[in-house]
């Protein structure tokens, strides 16, 4: 997908996050080549120091000297240039690089990698380093789908390629070759924000995360439900970010929580699929005693239908009908009272309507009634950042004292910043009992 909003709010808030890395970009020969130019740009601004690698027919689609002049290095493009491999040499390309990035990855590309072939300088960099590997696919719909290009990726992403190799993309929309479909070089922001995961601190190595993420459904009927409006988008945007950290992490999801993007990466996500606030609290009952963190970003109901008629309620028989609610516990504060040793740190998230003092204070209520160590606060009623939107803006207020403002930005650059601050402050693990007590 790309979406305008993230396109435009996420580059500037990836200033910096590169810092120190070095990155070799890799640019086949596709029409989606011109977009490297854009994705180099990113990189470099987010801190990275790049060194582009052209083919020999990427170079067709877009010259070096762009290149050269956005990366601010000469750009590599012969294996057997007896000049640059003097200067830096395909060995050392590969051996310094933190990340490899292949973007566009035509067929072609894609092909060859997964021969081991090395008949070019690019190809022989990603065959010789040991450096993660990020592929960012672009072709015609036909070519993408073709089972041989299917496979040969499926190989990379497996055993194949080690375990080094992951993908971002291809996204769906129109092709340069008039086809419509999946084949379109994904938006060069969200390859570098999944180089920056690739990259990202293993500050939650081992630690066991739970998020609950998106809405409850409280059955009235058969067919009909108490719901409300969250997407599960920053629940998901917290179990991925937790994840690509180095957790295990157990993602609770309610009605419509959107997949976690990437495949074959170290994402590797425990998904359970919850419907109504007892099933989540049955769920919470199994996740919770061996995690380290638990983050209850979900919309829990307050309130269900007493009673859950059977079939369908008919128009004719609700005339004058009222429907009789009775509370939801609330299943924070449940596993709040069931802590042991300060065990899982918990944090809160408080759905506030109009933010600034009040919306502080409100939350600032509900982290010592509900007993967490944390409550981030957000203004679901501000445009652009409530319910549903691709960013959100959070206060951070913690049990002891301490408040932080993450300032607007996508949810999944919130959520980087929220394990920033809250992966210092996990108990530390109790060596050998990771698991003990439970299955
Ligand atoms: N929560 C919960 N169980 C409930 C309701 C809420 O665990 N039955 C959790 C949410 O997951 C969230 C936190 O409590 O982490 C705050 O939710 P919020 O909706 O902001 O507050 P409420 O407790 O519902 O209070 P109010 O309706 O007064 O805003």
């Amino acid at each position: 997908m790309s979406d305008p909003a993230t396109s435009e709010t996420s580059p500037a808030s990836l200033d910096g996050t590169l810092a120190t890395r070095r990155i070799v970009l890799g640019i086949t020969g596709g029409i989606a080549a011109y977009k490297a130019a854009e994705l180099c740009r990113l990189l470099v601004k987010a801190g990275a120091t790049v060194r582009v690698v052209m083919t020999e027919a990427a170079t067709r689609f877009i010259t070096p000297l762009t290149l050269q002049t956005l990366s601010g290095a000469p750009v590599s493009t012969d294996l057997f240039d007896s000049g640059s491999e003097a200067e830096i040499g395909h060995i050392r390309l590969a051996d310094e690089a933190d990340l490899l990035i292949v973007a566009p990855a035509t067929a072609d590309a894609i092909a060859r990698l997964a021969a081991g072939m090395a008949n070019d300088l690019l190809t022989a960099v990603v065959l010789a380093t040991r450096a993660p590997v990020l592929l960012a696919p672009a072709m015609n719909v036909n070519m993408w789908e073709n089972p041989l290009t299917q496979a040969n990726l499926e190989r990379l992403l497996g055993a194949g390629g080690g375990g080094r190799i992951t993908s971002v993309g291809p996204d769906q929309g129109p092709l340069a070759c008039g086809w419509i479909g999946a084949g379109r070089l994904i938006e060069p922001v969200e390859i570098a924000a999944a180089a920056i995961r690739l990259l990202a601190p293993g500050d939650l190595d081992g630690q066991r995360v739970v998020v609950t993420a998106g809405p409850t459904r409280e059955p009235v009927d058969d067919v009909r439900f108490l719901g409300n409006r969250s997407s599960g988008k920053m629940g998901a945007a917290l179990a991925a970010s937790a994840a690509a950290r180095g957790a295990r992490v157990t993602l609770l999801a309610g009605p419509g929580t959107p997949a976690i993007p990437g495949r074959g990466g170290p994402i590797e996500i425990e998904r359970i699929e919850v419907e109504t606030a007892a099933d989540l609290e049955r769920a919470l009952a199994t996740a919770t005693p061996s995690a380290d963190a638990v983050v209850m970003t979900a919309a829990v109901a307050d309130f269900r239908p007493r009673t859950r008629a059977s079939g369908k309620l008919s128009r004719r028989a609700a005339t004058g009908v009222a429907l009789e609610l009775t509370p939801v516990p609330d299943l924070l504060a449940g596993v709040a009272r069931a802590r042991q040793n300060g065990r899982p740190f918990l944090i809160g998230f408080a759905a506030e309507i109009g933010g600034g003092a009040a919306m502080e204070t409100r939350a600032a209520d509900k982290l010592r009634d509900k007993g967490c160590d944390a409550i981030v606060a957000n203004d679901v009623s501000a445009a652009g950042i409530g319910f549903g939107a691709d960013d959100n803006a959070v206060t951070v207020l913690f049990a002891d004292g301490a408040r932080v403002a993450i300032p607007r930005a996508s949810k999944r650059e919130v959520a980087d910043q929220l394990w920033h601050l809250f992966a210092p402050r996990l108990p530390p693990k109790a060596k050998g009992k990771e698991t003990a007590g439970h299955a």
